[in-house]
């Protein structure tokens, strides 16, 4: 049985939600063709992940002084009951990230980066060697599919006034191809200029907005039926756009 793991982490839970928007219709578009049974929902928003503590650092540097720990060798490492705490909090996210064969991120753009709740996600799943295969040294994810649906309020092509203010995308492609999810299986969807709508000034980029959503809709229906993940694919508005909201 294939399995989805889908995580929002807009702070806005509401249907306005473009990464949200986005996300759902991918879900369901995979419950069509896959059946209900593998999926898996987690609102990183509505039930965040605890940033991590002084207990989560002190256990992760003995599990690093001591080489490549399996998850089982950390539970004999914690010294204490806010070690064991910390690691009762990161090894179920562990768990069920590597259970996935499909990991849906939903990514609102915030001040050029990932939110805060996503951010909490990957620092715990990140903990020292939790994704790597103790054995060989390779990161865990090398079979695993990651689709991010990434929704922001301008535009970051080649020839927007803001190309190479986005780090949000490459550093997911960083992150998640460290943990040995490969190119091919890495794809990004993105919905831009989703403030045009919002705000009076980005008007005239209302059309363009309508164009990206619509683009980013027909690229998660395929992906999620089976078009699979577009080879590391990553849609923008290119050079036409004059002006970005912030
Ligand atoms: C705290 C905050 C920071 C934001 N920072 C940016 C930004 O740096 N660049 C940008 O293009 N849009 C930014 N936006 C706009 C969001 O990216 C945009 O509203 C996006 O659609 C949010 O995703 P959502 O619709 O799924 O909530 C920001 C919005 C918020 C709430």
């Amino acid at each position: 049985m294939t399995s989805l793991l889908h995580l929002d982490s807009s702070a806005h839970r509401s249907e306005e939600s473009v990464s949200r928007q986005l996300t759902a219709l991918f879900a369901r578009t995979w419950r069509t063709a896959h059946g209900p049974a593998g999926y898996r929902y987690r609102d990183l928003a509505a039930d965040p992940v605890p940033p991590l503590d002084s207990a989560y650092c002190s256990l992760g540097r003995r599990v690093e002084r001591n080489g490549l720990v399996p998850p089982a060798g950390v539970d004999t490492l914690a010294e204490s009951a806010a070690e064991r705490r910390e690691w009762s909090l990161t090894r179920p996210l562990v768990t069920e990230l590597l259970a996935a064969d499909t990991v849906l991120v939903g990514a609102p753009m915030y001040n050029y980066a990932v939110s805060a709740s996503l951010k909490a996600w990957i620092d715990r799943v990140g903990f020292p060697g939790a994704l790597t295969d103790p054995d060989t040294g390779e990161g865990l994810l090398r079979g695993t599919k990651v689709v991010v649906v990434s929704a922001r309020g301008g535009a970051y092509g080649p020839g927007t006034p803001r190309e190479g203010w986005d780090f949000q995308t490459p550093y997911l492609r960083a992150y998640f191809g460290e943990k040995g999810v490969a190119p091919q299986d890495l794809c990004f969807i993105n919905a831009e200029m989703t403030m045009a709508e919002l705000v009076p000034g980005l008007a005239r980029f209302r059309s363009l907005a309508a164009s990206s959503l619509a683009a980013a809709r027909a690229e998660v229906i395929a992906a999620a039926s089976g078009g699979g993940p577009a080879g590391g694919r990553s849609a923008g508005l290119g050079g036409r756009i004059e002006a970005t909201a912030g």
